[in-house]
């Protein structure tokens, strides 16, 4: 597919997807979101990628759904049209880890994006929000699940009530982001983040992603079944075999 919303590079084992539509703050309209999950995709199915790195611009991660478009929609014909679902899930099917990198903007479906990945990396310059309340509408792309799971009730009620942005400063100390840096070394540090884990098994790191992701959707005792299990099913895979001797050889592991 030839993209026009969005531009890929990789950078070694790291996949790295730019959202590209500046003059409407990359908002996340139809096509860039099927050129997204096209990417992705592609990213994960790739064996020379080990993880994939999604980024705005320094203006703007994403200033969410495109409103414009939105603006006339009607129900049921969003509905059977299956929006939002149909585009915006494939983010979460993704079986290799997704960096969000994130500056300025990361609002509404923005923000929804940025949560869908497996990790947030923040810049300094980051600003998060769920301004949907200020359209009439609600969070749309899980805003009003995974923003409670991460940041907690009270915080999560306060920002969707009100629309109220949070800072980067403010969404690490929530647990909303992994790690701030500075704007200027952002991309640096994602795809630098990306190498580590690219490095490692990636058996276990599809395991650990999965298992990880299981918290978020079942019972405790469950999800450490489910983690004991696959825990057990990585003995005698070579991977398993070579980190194991690696650390005992005392030298590095290699995990082709
Ligand atoms: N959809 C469509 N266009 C958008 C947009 C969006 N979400 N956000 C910004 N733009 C466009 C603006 O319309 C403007 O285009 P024009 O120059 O053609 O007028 C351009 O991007 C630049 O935006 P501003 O002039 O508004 O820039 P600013 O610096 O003054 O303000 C901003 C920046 C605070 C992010 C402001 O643009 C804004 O509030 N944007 C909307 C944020 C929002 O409400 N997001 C939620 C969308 S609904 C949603 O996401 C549903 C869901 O859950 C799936």
């Amino acid at each position: 597919m030839d993209y026009e919303m969005i531009a890929t590079e990789t950078q070694g084992r790291v996949g790295l997807i730019l959202l590209n539509r500046p003059k409407a703050l990359n908002a996340l309209c139809d096509q860039l979101m099927t050129e997204l999950g096209d990417a992705l995709r592609g990213y994960d199915n790739d064996t020379a990628i080990g993880a994939i790195v999604v980024t705005g611009s320094e203006r703007a991660f994403a200033a969410g759904a495109d409103i414009k478009e939105m603006q006339n929609r009607t129900h049921p014909a969003t509905a059977l049209d299956d929006f939002i679902g149909k585009t915006w899930e494939v983010v979460t099917t993704i079986r290799k880890p997704v960096i969000a990198a994130v500056a300025g903007y990361a609002l509404g479906g923005g923000c929804e994006l940025a949560m869908m990945c497996d990790i947030v990396l923040a810049a300094d310059t980051a600003k998060f929000g769920q301004p949907e309340i200020n359209l009439g509408v609600i969070p749309g792309a899980g805003g009003t699940q995974r923003l409670t799971r991460a940041v907690g009730k009270s915080k999560a009620m306060e920002m969707i009530l009100t629309g109220r942005m949070m800072d980067a400063a403010e969404a690490e100390r929530a647990n909303l982001v992994a790690r701030v840096v500075p704007a200027a070394d952002l991309i640096a540090e994602a795809v630098k983040l990306g190498e580590t884990i690219a490095g490692m098994s990636p058996v276990a790191t599809a395991i650990a992603k999965r298992a990880v992701n299981r918290a978020y959707e079942t019972t405790l005792a469950e999800g450490v079944g489910y983690e004991r299990a696959t825990f057990l099913s990585l003995f005698g895979t070579p991977h398993q075999r070579e980190g194991m001797s690696a650390f005992i050889e005392k030298r590095k592991p290699e995990f082709s």
